[in-house]
């Protein structure tokens, strides 16, 4: 349950709660996928750090909230609040062959489930295509701990994903976003509050180093998931 805050910069922002089920994992993939995603050139509401003090919650009426306010204490992650946005579907605008194409590689690269044109977390404004809520990605860090290699493939299912019936080529984006991941990625990671790695491996920098060999290890399986997409596409256009 995200929350809209107004912070002290006068910002109105969408809170994501450290404190909430999915824990400080969503917010590192909500940071890792949203800053890799705009620096490789897709739309993403800012992303801050917002520090929560826990005493708000006296004055929440909602037993729940209240709790999840209790809970959240310290550093948060805020979106910027996109005034009078909507739901984005094809249906509603084409978003063109190669934006499509660029968030279905996108979701394929870090393996967010959270695309489908049931739940499709997008939002449409000023008339733009917004990207947002990638919390569930990155799913392998679940399973973090001492010892953890990227596996050498992994499954992506894209047969329900919106963007599949109107992406262009998958291929031709992958040769075009490919060659700019690793470049970013350390900038990326960097952006991730040392403190919401702590528990994950020895040390911050050493989960970051996981990170970095997950993004390696499904660059180099990208001949397979790039064809299988294909595949899908081509089934579905
Ligand atoms: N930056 C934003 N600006 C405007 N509205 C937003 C923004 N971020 C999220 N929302 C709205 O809040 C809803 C929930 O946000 P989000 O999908 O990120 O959270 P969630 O906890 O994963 O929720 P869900 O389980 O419903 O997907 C979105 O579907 C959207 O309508
Ligand atoms: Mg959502």
């Amino acid at each position: 349950m995200p929350g809209l805050v107004e912070a002290d910069d006068l910002g109105m922002y969408v809170l994501k709660f450290r404190g909430a089920g999915q824990g400080l994992k969503a917010l590192v993939a909500e940071v890792v996928v949203g800053e890799l995603a705009r620096a490789l050139g897709l739309p993403v509401p800012e992303i801050v750090l917002v520090d929560l003090d826990p005493e708000l919650g006296r004055a929440e009426p909602d037993e729940e909230v209240q709790e999840l306010l209790r809970a959240s204490g310290g550093r948060n992650l805020g979106l910027d609040y996109l005034p009078g946005s909507f739901d984005f579907t094809p249906l509603v605008r084409d978003p063109g062959p190669e934006l499509a194409a660029q968030v279905l590689w996108l979701d394929a690269l870090v393996l967010n489930v959270d695309r489908s044109w049931r739940n499709p977390n997008l939002l449409l404004w000023h008339r733009d295509v917004w990207l947002i809520d990638h919390g569930a990605s990155l799913y392998f860090h679940h399973r973090f701990a001492q010892g953890w290699q990227p596996a050498q493939t992994y499954r992506f299912d894209a047969s329900d994903h919106v963007m599949l019936p109107v992406a262009g080529s998958v291929t031709e984006v992958d040769v075009a976003l490919t060659p700019k991941v690793l470049p970013v990625l350390d900038g990326v990671l960097d952006l991730v509050p040392d403190e919401w790695l702590d528990d994950v491996f020895g040390t911050p920098d050493q989960a970051r180093a996981a990170y970095r060999a997950y993004f390696e290890a499904r660059l180099a399986d990208a001949p397979r998931w790039v064809g299988e997409l294909e595949a899908a596409r081509v089934a579905r256009v």
